[in-house]
């Protein structure tokens, strides 16, 4: 059988532990991913034991009890706190979340914490997205018109405006694409579930007149046709978005304008 290992500098080492709170009653271990790029070393996971009773109860006020009051050097994204700007995007407990808005109850047992899986980490729980909002830009989310612009305002119909509903709510956060397998190992060609539930955005809305470009965009062989219908963007989803659905309606778009 064939056995695949880890380059020699991916290979996780053992970190370090923190005390836990003294006189604490209701204590939680979170073990943390580390990696900084300026010494040199493998990553390591730090474990840190928090008072749930002293604590917020979302992961993200985990992770800011810990920079304020145990170690200021775990870095990690965020803005809003509210699951609006898709900044806290991690990997906890297995799966992807925004940390801001899963609960710690969430999870049972320690409460293991990654950046985003199978992308480039800048440092700690922050990875590299410059190539994912490259793929996003790549499907030009914005109107494309060839007519003159109106005096006042491109119209829709109320229907037509329903059609974005469950579509324009993506906030970028990357949970689906980083938590795809086609993603992972073809994610310097295959767009991936959020560019392509944009680029679905834009292929629906009635006032957009690049439609037939946008689908020759698309009509590749990794670009579009490397979901496999696997789900985990769909199950990911803080949002409650569905980017498979997306991705099948562009499939069937493509069948439409050839039959
Ligand atoms: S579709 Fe959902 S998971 Fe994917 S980037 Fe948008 S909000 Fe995040
Ligand atoms: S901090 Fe903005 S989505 Fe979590």
């Amino acid at each position: 059988m064939v056995q695949f290992n880890l380059p020699k500098n991916s290979r996780m080492r053992v970190g370090k532990t923190w005390p836990k709170p003294e006189g604490a009653t209701n204590i939680r271990r979170f073990n943390i991913y580390r990696w900084d790029p300026d010494t040199g070393e493998n990553p390591r996971m730090d474990s840190y034991f928090l008072d749930l009773d002293k604590t917020g109860p979302m992961v993200l006020d985990a992770l800011i009890k810990i920079k304020n009051e145990i170690d200021p050097t775990l870095t990690f994204r965020r803005s809003c706190r509210e699951g609006i700007c898709g900044s806290c995007a991690m990997n906890i407990g297995g799966g992807n979340h925004l940390a801001c808005i899963y609960g710690i109850d969430e999870v049972q047992g320690d409460v293991n914490i990654y950046p985003l899986p199978h992308m480039p980490v800048v440092k700690d729980l922050v990875p590299d997205l410059t190539h994912f909002y490259a793929q996003h830009a790549s499907v030009h989310p914005y109107l494309i018109t060839e007519t003159p612009t109106p005096d006042k305002e491109w119209r829709q119909s109320i229907e037509d405006r329903k059609k974005l509903d469950g579509l324009y709510e993506c906030i970028l956060c990357a949970s689906c694409s980083t938590s795809c397998p086609s993603y992972w190992w073809n994610g310097d060609r295959y767009r991936g579930p959020a560019a392509l539930l944009a680029a679905y955005r834009w292929l629906i809305d009635s006032r957009d007149e690049a439609t037939g470009e946008r689908l020759d965009e698309l009509e590749d062989p990794f670009k579009l046709y490397r979901c496999h219908t696997i789900m985990n963007c769909t199950n990911t989803c803080p949002k409650g978005l569905n980017p498979a659905k997306a991705i099948a309606s562009i499939k069937h778009m493509m069948v439409d304008r050839i039959v």
